[in-house]
Parts: C-alpha cells; structure tokens; sequence
C-alpha cells in the first residue's frame, strides 16, 4: 500500500487550485500549487526591478530561489525565503507579467525538477498545466478538469464581485481566453490534456461534485491508502 500522486491539469478558472486543495486537505495529502511557483519567480522578477526581457537574470532567479510552500491554518502559503507571498503574486502585477516567464525553457526546467523532486514521496495532490504530462507523467490519477469559458468568467466575476471589485463579464471572458490560447499554443509543455487523464467537465457541477468524484477514483484502486 502507498500514498499516491494525483496530477489536476486544467485551463485558468476551471477550480483546479480549490478542488485540488480540498482533495489534499480529505486525504491528509500535501497540496503543491505549480502555478504559484511561476507567480513567486515573476513575483522576484519585480522585487529586483528587472523586466520581462531580462531573461538571464531570470533564469537565474529561477535557479536560485527559495520557495516554499507551507499548510498553515487550512490554506497553502507561499514564501520566498522567509518572506510570505501568498497575497502579493496574486496581484495584477505579478498576474500580467507570469505567462512570459512561464514560457522561459530553463525557468519551467528549474521548476519541474523541483516539483519532481516535492512529489517524490507520494501523498502528492499537485496541481497545474503541464503535470500529467510532463512533470509526472506516472502520476496515479490523472484529472483535466475544466468548464466553458462563459462559466469560468462568472465565477472570476462573483469572486472579484464579492470582493468590491468592479468588474465586466465581458472583459474577464476575453481575458479567460486570452490566457487559454497562451497556455495552449506556447512551445515548451502547451496545455494539453494527456492521452491517460480523466476529463472532469465542471461546467455544470460543483466542487464539492469534483472532489467526489476525484476521492472515487482513488478508492477505486486497490493501492490506495
Ligand atoms: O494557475 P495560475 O494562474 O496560478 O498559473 C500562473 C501562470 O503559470 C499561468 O500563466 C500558467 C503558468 N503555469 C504553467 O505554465 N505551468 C504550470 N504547471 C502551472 C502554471
């Protein structure tokens, strides 16, 4: 019997990071947020007062940092060093700028040995664009969760809506699918769902419905634990 790894690939918006939180925090499993990792760089990036074309000092930025990702309270934060994170690369700033980095071959090469190696225990939920199939392409479950891009908009909507923001449904639908067609058509690891991953439509579902379903399917194997 072992702990397994669950990969959760998806576009921006479908509920990968809460659904796979959820699913970390039911199984007693470590919950590891891929995509805060290429925030926490870009994050750097601006701290230094470097710019999106500095691609060496990147690439060493990349290279050398110190992120960690700590369960505190029921949440996953995020330090770069020991400074936490986890609210600044969630700022437009840091938002606006992470696709760039997030294309740069030896950034991504830093990252997934350093995901590979976060993973190599087991009692892994990890969660990104590129698990199933690069990072860990033995992973034990492998889920592609995704909604429509009308759907994915109105969460964004009511998420930023409750929070005071003002905001439209039409320019966050055209920004959902702005980020989809540059996650989908850069070179180095596209976002594709892989050969052997289970599609989780959650248009029409709630998160709650796709935890379910992803704790189904770990009890469906006889490995399980
Ligand atoms: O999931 P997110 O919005 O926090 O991801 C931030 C950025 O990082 C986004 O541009 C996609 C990219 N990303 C990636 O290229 N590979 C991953 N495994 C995770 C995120």
């Amino acid at each position: 019997m072992k702990k397994i790894i669950i990969a959760i690939d998806g576009p921006a918006g479908a509920g990968k990071s809460t659904v796979a939180q959820i699913v970390g925090q039911r199984l007693n499993y470590t919950y590891i947020d891929t995509g805060a990792m290429y925030r926490a760089i870009a994050w750097k990036v601006l701290q230094d007062g470097l710019s999106v074309n500095d691609i060496e000092e990147i690439i060493t930025i990349a290279q050398s940092i110190n992120i960690k990702l700590n369960y505190i309270n029921g949440k996953t934060k995020v330090f770069v060093d020991e400074y936490d994170v986890t609210a600044e690369i969630r700022d437009p700033s840091v938002s606006c700028i992470v696709p760039e980095i997030a294309q740069v071959a030896a950034v991504r090469e830093a990252m997934v040995r350093l995901q590979q190696s976060m993973a190599a225990q087991g009692g892994v939920v990890m969660d990104g664009r590129d698990i199933g199939t690069h990072v860990l392409p033995n992973a034990d479950i492998k889920i592609f969760l995704t909604a429509s891009i009308e759907e994915r908009a109105q969460r964004r909507w009511r998420e930023l809506t409750d929070k005071g923001f003002v905001v439209s449904l039409e320019e966050l639908t055209r920004d959902i699918a702005a980020r989809d067609k540059k996650d989908c058509e850069r070179d180095i690891s596209p976002l594709i769902q892989a050969s052997d991953a289970i599609l989780l439509d959650t248009t029409a579902i709630s998160i709650e419905q796709a935890v379910i379903a992803i704790l189904k399917l770990c009890e469906e194997r006889q490995d399980f634990v």
